[in-house]
């Protein structure tokens, strides 16, 4: 191994009481998110599993995109959560709380200029810091399981894409993994349970890039001017162009940066 590489024990979250009290570390894998979702339908895996692992060969993004991580330098983890009665309809509370958990964590490092980028990317200013990809079992019409994977750039100092940036890079400091993991699944168990939906609402849209500004959106390959109003319960976007408003799945509209 390569001496500049920081070799880190995770350890079961001292805490929480329940996200992370399960740790499961792999010294590489293709994807945690894929890992946890074998996981989660083979054994009987514990609520709140984490599945994390130093060198994620083969991460998965959005979209079926990929999420390139070098290995040692950032976090790449998964959640196996099982929620209790979450109705289909109400799929996006997940990744409303699951945002607003990892904005919480990163706060303490950077304060200020931290966004949710809809639906659930992280950005610093107009910066990715960090992807969540959540994959959910459907069983007689019920979320039976959330996998809920994460990936934060944290100590890595070079991305292809100019639009990615690291907490190394923010901060200039090199941040211990190990606390920023149990920082995270802290705010994860502290959001996970919100029950108060209108709270959680108000709350995501504050940290909203972008929210009830005028800014252009690229929209089926036409650059067009909108403000961000609202979002639907299904997570749809709802977007005011000129006199109406219009709501978009993901995926069929982009941010324009300028
Ligand atoms: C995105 O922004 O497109 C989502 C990226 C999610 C990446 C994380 S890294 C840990 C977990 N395992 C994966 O394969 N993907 C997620």
């Amino acid at each position: 191994m390569h001496q500049k590489y920081k070799k880190y024990l995770y350890k079961p979250c001292p805490l929480t009481n329940l996200i992370g009290k399960e740790m499961v570390h792999l010294p590489q894998c293709d994807s945690t998110n894929r890992v946890a979702m074998d996981w989660a339908q083979q054994a009987s895996a514990k609520n709140g599993t984490v599945i994390i692992c130093d060198h994620q060969h083969c991460g998965r993004g959005q979209f079926g995109r990929s999420w390139e991580s070098l290995p040692y330098k950032n976090l790449t983890f998964s959640v196996i959560f099982y929620p209790e009665n979450l109705a289909l309809d109400n799929l996006f509370q997940v990744s409303m709380q699951v945002s607003l958990a990892i904005v919480d964590a990163l706060v303490t490092y950077v304060g200020s200029g931290l966004a949710i980028k809809w639906p659930n990317d992280i950005y610093f200013k107009k910066q990715k810091i960090g992807g969540i990809l959540i994959q959910n079992s459907i069983q007689a019409n019920k979320v039976s399981h959330c996998i809920i994977g994460i990936g934060l750039n944290v100590n890595q100092e070079q991305f292809i894409n100019e639009r990615a940036v690291s907490l190394k890079l923010i901060t200039g400091k090199e941040i211990p993994l190990t606390d920023l993991l149990n920082r995270v699944l802290f705010c994860l168990e502290q959001n996970l349970f919100k029950s108060n939906s209108a709270e959680l609402y108000n709350t995501y849209v504050d940290r909203l890039f972008g929210y009830k500004q005028w800014r252009y959106f690229m929209i089926n390959h036409e650059k067009i001017r909108g403000q961000i109003e609202d979002i639907e319960e299904s997570g749809k976007l709802g977007v005011r162009i000129g006199s109406t408003k219009k709501y978009f799945e993901y995926g069929t509209i982009k941010f324009v940066f300028e």
